[in-house]
């Protein structure tokens, strides 16, 4: 390379980076603040009414559609309730979580007669659209893995919850033959 072959190179990486501060350090307008360019004076604006999200329709379709119960489903349910659910609902499902342990609300036990009446669909809603004070997860757990999440929840309560008459005969056995 040239003298002046390197000097332009040097110049050019100077004005590209030059180029980069002012992106970070660019005129721009933050969530929370007042605007003086929109009519409500806030920078929030609320979507045009009737709009919907890109590729909300398709979340929608695919929410509806109940995968079916196999034993990848309870797993994968398994995987994100631990990951998403616990820290409120405990690894029973009896709201004990160690957010809970800190001071937030605490959620029901998923073994309460109300919700071990209530429908798989139910759960769903609840993580779509969230319920008082618990936010929705919608953002954050894919459509599919709500219904695998739900399928786990009917798990945990049967853990604690299963009729005697539904067991296995050696888990029947072994319970009447218990000390
Ligand atoms: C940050 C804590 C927190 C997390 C994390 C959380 N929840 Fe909750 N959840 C709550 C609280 C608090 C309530 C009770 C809300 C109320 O009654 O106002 C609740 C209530 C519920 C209910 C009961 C609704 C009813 O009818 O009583 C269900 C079902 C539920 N959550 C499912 C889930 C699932 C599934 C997840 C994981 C995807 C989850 N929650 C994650 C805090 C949490």
């Amino acid at each position: 390379m040239t003298t002046g072959a390197r000097a332009l190179l040097i110049a050019a990486m100077v004005v590209a980076l030059v180029a980069c501060d002012n992106l970070e350090r660019q005129r721009k307008a933050r969530d929370q603040a007042a605007s003086d360019f929109f009519p409500n004076g806030q920078v929030q604006q609320a979507p045009p009414p009737g709009t919907v999200p890109r590729g909300a329709a398709a979340r929608e379709a695919e929410l509806r559609q109940r995968p079916a119960l196999t034993a990848e489903l309870l797993q994968r349910g398994q995987d994100r309730y631990q990951v998403y659910c616990t820290p409120c609902h405990g690894l029973a499902g009896d709201g004990h979580g160690t957010v809970v342990a800190r001071g937030f609300p605490a959620p029901p036990d998923f073994t309460e007669p109300r919700l071990r009446a209530a429908p798989e669909g139910y759960f769903v809603n609840v993580i779509s659209n969230g319920y008082g004070q618990m936010y929705s997860y919608a953002a954050r757990v894919a459509p599919v893995d709500r219904w695998a999440i739900a399928a786990y929840i009917r798990a945990l309560q049967l853990s604690r919850h299963a009729p005697v008459g539904q067991l296995p005969a050696e888990d029947r056995q072994a319970l009447e033959h218990a000390p």
